[in-house]
């Protein structure tokens, strides 16, 4: 069947549709229904069937003679080591590390907080909480401890578990302080902290609450796979909104199961037993969905990859890792390739290995340059597929299915919806636009199973943040066009969400950290245009009247705070001090305008504008930073 005819039956009969999907999955106890649309604008798949997802990625495997296949192969560069994980392994590590919890008091609902670098531990970690149906939320490693002490006070965990550090090229990412901070910080204090020690930097335990993650292993009784709801939380992953307080994403264990497993055999083609590598970190969506559950559901190999594309040591570390591990697809992002090309344009470097097993390259996780895609297409020689996803969705939304039928590319498109996504662009009454045409990006509700459930504890703001736009769609938070084919172009976000290195980052948390600097008056902060990272974070500020002290040191003292407050994963480099920003008579912070300057692109002038004068002003400040010239 081609692509329209799947596509048409995922719209007219989507029960019928994913009950078939379903059968990639092994249940307790069969659904209900598979579409539950008693509660909208909730929506739930596969209410009454019950399942584990552990179960479905690891024990199934091992009892269907998988057991002595890798199941991760951990290739860490920055610690000079590789490690092989079987099926077999990796059950046995789960359920000791499921007992490991359950001996901490952790049951069923409970929630369990990951701050892990790239090491199997973090895979394990999660399958093992999905074992017991503890809930688990990942961290990224380049968050502040302030940033993670959000989290806890919103997941409010029975226990955390934490590496004592992390290995970035140029030092060591000290976790397990980071980690003591974060739990002082924060209000609601979890009862039990798991410390992986790692040879390069041992953390100190506290008495009494932390525990050795190799004892605790060692002493667990392994736990069994406990059946839970289809409609239960398997975890919760914190994003950037337009506040600083970032939207827990709750994504459910059955319709994620399904779409997970579905995925991987009709979007990437990836057949079970095969090696699929997603170079991203167990910390964001893509980490997930295509580093730990799709590849593990689906029976393959998945690369737990502890290094860069560049600099680990050269940029032909991932053409290294494709050959060694014979890799079939790798996912990354643009940025990624960016930096290859920035370092190696000719591709000298893939000259060394033998690429012959590798299939397909899908690219996600920002807007994929025609360039970039040209490149990596022609030194590669395979298809190479971008793809538009979020977090909230768990998967892809416009993608080239090329398990059901590869499509042409267009570069700068990726390609058409994704079966289960009814995709409308809209314009601001709500009503659709004309082919070619810009306006927001809507997917018409039920959204297909795997996407978000609700956010952590908030229905309202669920509702509020996606749901209230346009009654019966839900908000993707980005604008673009169709074409006449079909085709989706993703332009920018309509939001304060930026982009940087694939990386979602809210410029409106950046703006809190400078606010209370105690010399800003004023501030914005905007996604200015960068080669390599897609976007980069570029602070404006209008000092308080009577600031004496010199704009430098300010400058410095900002970039530090927004490192210490949020992350070095924000890379947040660059202010310039302004004697004004321009503003609506409203009083609103003209961003979009300030964003044009420093792309140096053309703009209208906003007729709202309170006094136009400003904008040269900032166009001078921005220009003597290097901003603001014309392509
Ligand atoms: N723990 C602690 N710090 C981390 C971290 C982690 N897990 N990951 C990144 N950081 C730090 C980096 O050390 C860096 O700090 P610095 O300012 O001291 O140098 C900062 O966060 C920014 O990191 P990064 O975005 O990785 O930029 P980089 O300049 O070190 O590397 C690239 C640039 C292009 C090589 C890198 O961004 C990359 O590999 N991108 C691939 C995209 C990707 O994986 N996207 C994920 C979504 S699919
Ligand atoms: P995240 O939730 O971190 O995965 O970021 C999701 C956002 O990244 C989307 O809403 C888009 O703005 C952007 N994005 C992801 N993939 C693409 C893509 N292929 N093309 C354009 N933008 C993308």
């Amino acid at each position: 069947m081609g692509y329209q005819s799947v596509y048409d039956r995922s719209m007219n009969d989507p029960s019928a549709f994913w009950a078939e999907a379903a059968e990639l999955i092994d249940w307790n106890q069969p659904w209900e229904r598979v579409l539950d649309d008693t509660n909208p604008p909730f929506y739930r798949w596969f209410s009454g069937a019950r399942l584990n997802t552990c179960y479905n990625a690891v024990d199934r495997h091992v009892i269907a003679g998988r057991g002595d296949q890798a199941a991760i192969i951990h290739d860490s560069p920055v610690t000079d080591s590789k490690t092989v994980i079987t099926y077999a392994q990796l059950q046995d590590q789960t359920a000791r590390f499921a007992g490991a919890l359950k001996a901490l008091g952790v049951e069923k609902g409970d929630r369990v907080i990951i701050y892990m670098p790239m090491v199997p531990e973090a895979v394990v970690a999660m399958l093992g909480c999905a074992r017991i149906g503890a809930i688990h939320s990942v961290v990224f490693g380049g968050f502040s401890s302030r940033e993670l002490a959000t989290r806890i006070d919103d997941a409010k965990p029975k226990v955390m578990v934490a590496g004592s550090c992390g290995i970035e090229p140029n030092r060591v990412v000290h976790y397990k302080p980071l980690l003591d901070s974060a739990i002082t910080l924060a209000e609601h204090k979890p009862e039990h902290c798991l410390i992986l020690q790692r040879p390069q930097e041992p953390g100190s335990l506290v008495a009494g609450r932390d525990l050795s993650w190799t004892e605790a292993l060692a002493e667990a009784e392994p736990a069994d796979c406990v059946s839970v709801a289809a409609t239960d939380p398997l975890y919760i992953l914190y994003t950037s909104g337009t506040t600083g307080q970032p939207k827990g994403v709750v994504r459910d264990n059955g319709g994620h199961a399904v779409a997970m497993a579905w995925s991987m055999a009709n979007l990437y083609n990836v057949q079970p037993g095969e090696v699929f590598w997603a170079a991203s970190d167990v910390g964001w969506v893509v980490g997930h969905s295509y580093i730990v559950y799709a590849p593990l559901l689906a029976g393959c190999t998945t690369i737990v990859y502890e290094g860069k594309p560049v600099g680990t040591p050269d940029p032909g570390a991932f053409w290294r890792v494709i050959q060694e591990h014979k890799v079939s697809v790798l996912f990354t992002a643009p940025t990624a390739f960016r930096a290859i090309k920035r370092e190696d344009p000719t591709a000298e470097h893939l000259k060394r290995y033998d690429l012959s097993g590798f299939r397909t390259l899908f690219l996600a996780g920002e807007r994929c340059d025609p360039a970039t895609l040209n490149w990596a297409e022609q030194i590669l020689g395979v298809p190479v597929i971008d793809h538009w996803w979020q977090t909230e969705t768990g998967w892809g939304i416009a993608a080239n299915c090329l398990g059901i039928e590869p499509l042409p590319v267009k570069p700068g498109s990726p390609t058409r919806a994704v079966p289960g996504y009814d995709i409308q662009v809209l314009d601001d009454t709500g009503e659709p636009v004309q082919p070619g045409d810009i306006g927001r990006i809507m997917i018409r509700l039920p959204l297909p199973p795997g996407c978000l459930s609700t956010l952590w504890g908030n229905d309202a703001r669920f509702i509020q943040s996606y749901l209230s736009t346009q009654p019966g769609y839900y908000l993707t938070g980005d604008a673009g066009y169709m074409d006449e084919d079909g085709y989706l172009f993703v332009m920018s976000r309509i939001d304060d969400v930026i982009n940087v290195a694939g990386h979602r980052l809210s410029t409106g948390s950046m703006e809190g950290v400078l606010a209370a600097h105690p010399d800003v008056a004023e501030c914005a902060v905007i996604g200015a245009a960068d080669q390599l990272k897609g976007e980069l974070p570029l602070g404006l500020v209008v000092l308080k009247s009577g600031v004496t002290r010199a704009s430098e040191i300010i400058i410095k003292e900002l970039v530090t705070l927004v490192r210490d407050e949020i992350g070095p994963v924000a890379a947040f480099k660059t202010v310039v001090v302004v004697e004004r920003l321009p503003k609506t008579r409203s009083g609103k912070i003209l961003r979009g305008t300030m964003k044009s300057i420093a792309d140096g692109k053309d703009y209208r002038l906003p007729a709202t504008i309170d006094d136009p004068t400003i904008l040269d002003e900032i166009q001078t400040a921005l220009a003597s930073i290097g901003y603001a010239r014309h392509a």
